[in-house]
């Protein structure tokens, strides 16, 4: 990736590997080695020497550095924008029922001078980009910095007004988002501005051309955020997913406030650390049914200390046994009890030992038995009637898998689709007792 560096520093690593061309079960193999390569990119600190050795422009910047280190709250450095991106990509790969690593399209808000979020987000995936901004001269450069790396036809600059809305779905004439993401301009003002940069409690941005326009905005990161807060009651599923990154704990706070003042249960919160120096924090949230994984939703401690309240869990081991014989005989026991449920489907992997789920409703419960004996009684006209409602709406959707480690095998749900916590809840009960049935059910076997 090619980043001009008047506008920001190169990122100091090598290029990804690319996936290779291929088609069938390859394809996915190709997918997740790359995912990895991006994923533990970080995880060790890179060797800036070596890299300066062989790369001119970084070196550059590099050796004007004091002591040779470099400073990762400084924008050049790109590890922290990077750890966005990777959250993004597993809050999609957990929040659809296709193959993770698809075509996604996405809106950054307030692109700045280096446009680095889409052109990292596009080396990594198939995606696309509209990215927006309200500064000049961060236009003109993000444009040549799209053209620099060959990628005009996946990324689009809009020029933006400061009022104008932030995501500006009609009158780009676009129907949808796979997801919005922001690292927004966070002063209240050009005094918080000074005052933060003689405190050094957060850095100067120097990935922005400098212009005061870039940092400073009513109300600060949190106005901002609230501004596309307010937009997303009004596109609502239009866009999948609604994300922004922050730099302050205590703005985070606010936002799940926000969130939860207008009953949003769907939102995701993350927690992202370079070495201990840089802390900033994610959030997301989402009008439609699909749940992100746990470790995407609840991915930071540091809200838990200050009271905020977290989303709901989405996995849980439901039932665990020692290892025993014929796991297959159990888990097909199992699968057998949840194909009996009312489902609208229920896909089982025999060779993975999972299945996904999809209902109507609490098919597990005894008020739903009890209401389908009520409507058989009351005759074709009422199961009519519900055979079209069971087509429309899908209000919870699970994964369940059975999962043999050394010493135990384990019944695991995830929650994947719904508003509805009390479902997955509920759903824990059913699940524990058709494992221990299953358990039986094969001993009897073995024992006869
Ligand atoms: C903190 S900088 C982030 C730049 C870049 N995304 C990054 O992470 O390095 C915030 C950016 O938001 C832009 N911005 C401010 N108000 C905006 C608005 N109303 N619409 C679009 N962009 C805006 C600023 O010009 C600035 O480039």
């Amino acid at each position: 990736m090619d980043v001009d560096k008047n506008a920001s520093g190169r990122p100091p690593h090598p290029p990804p590997p690319r996936a290779k061309a291929g088609t069938g079960s390859h394809r996915p193999l190709a997918k997740e080695s790359r995912d990895a390569y991006f994923r533990n990119l970080y995880t060790k600190a890179p060797d800036f020497k070596a890299i300066a050795l062989v790369d001119p422009d970084f070196a550059a910047v590099f050796n004007s550095v004091k002591g040779r280190e470099l400073d990762f709250n400084d924008p050049k450095s790109v590890a922290n924008r990077h750890n966005y991106i990777l959250w993004l990509k597993d809050l999609l790969d957990t929040t659809s029922y296709d193959e993770p690593g698809g075509k996604a399209v996405g809106l950054d808000i307030g692109t700045g001078a280096s446009c680095i979020y889409p052109l990292l987000g596009c080396v990594q995936r198939p995606w696309s980009f509209i990215a927006t901004d309200i500064d000049d001269k961060s236009l003109e450069w993000a444009r040549k910095n799209i053209k620099l790396n060959g990628l005009e036809s996946r990324i689009q600059v809009i020029g933006r007004k400061l009022d104008d809305a932030l995501i500006p779905l009609d009158d780009i004439k676009l129907d949808s988002l796979d997801f919005t993401m922001t690292n927004p301009p966070f002063y209240e003002s050009e005094e918080a501005m000074v005052k933060s940069a003689e405190e050094k409690s957060r850095p100067p941005f120097t990935a922005c051309t400098g212009a005061k326009v870039e940092m400073v905005t009513p109300g600060g990161e949190v106005g901002f955020v609230d501004r596309i807060f307010q937009e997303s009651l009004v596109l609502r599923e239009r866009v999948r997913w609604y994300t922004a990154m922050v730099g302050f704990l205590s703005s985070l706070t606010r936002i799940v406030d926000r969130l939860r003042e207008h009953k949003i249960d769907n939102y995701a919160l993350t927690e992202f650390q370079q070495g201990n120096k840089t802390r900033r924090w994610a959030i997301g949230w989402s009008f439609r049914p699909l749940r992100p994984a746990q470790s995407v939703a609840r991915g930071t401690k540091a809200a838990l200390s200050k009271g905020m309240i977290l989303p709901a869990i989405t996995e849980y081991v439901a039932f665990q046994m020692p290892l025993c014989e014929n796991i297959g005989g159990f888990a097909e026991t199992l699968s057998s009890a949840i194909a009996a449920l009312d489902l609208m489907s229920w896909e089982w992997d025999r060779e993975k030992l999972q299945g996904v789920g999809r209902a109507v409703d609490k098919v597990w419960a005894r008020a739903w038995r009890r209401r389908k004996k009520r409507e058989a009684e009351a005759g074709e006209q009422g199961k009519g009637e519900e055979k079209a409602t069971s087509e429309q709406m899908c209000t919870f959707g699970f994964r369940v898998a059975v999962r043999v480690s050394r010493e135990h095998v384990s019944v695991e749900a995830r929650w994947l689709e719904g508003h509805d916590e009390t479902a997955f809840e509920s759903f824990r009960g059913f699940l524990k007792a058709a494992s221990e049935k299953a358990t039986e059910d094969v001993k009897k076997k073995v024992d006869n």
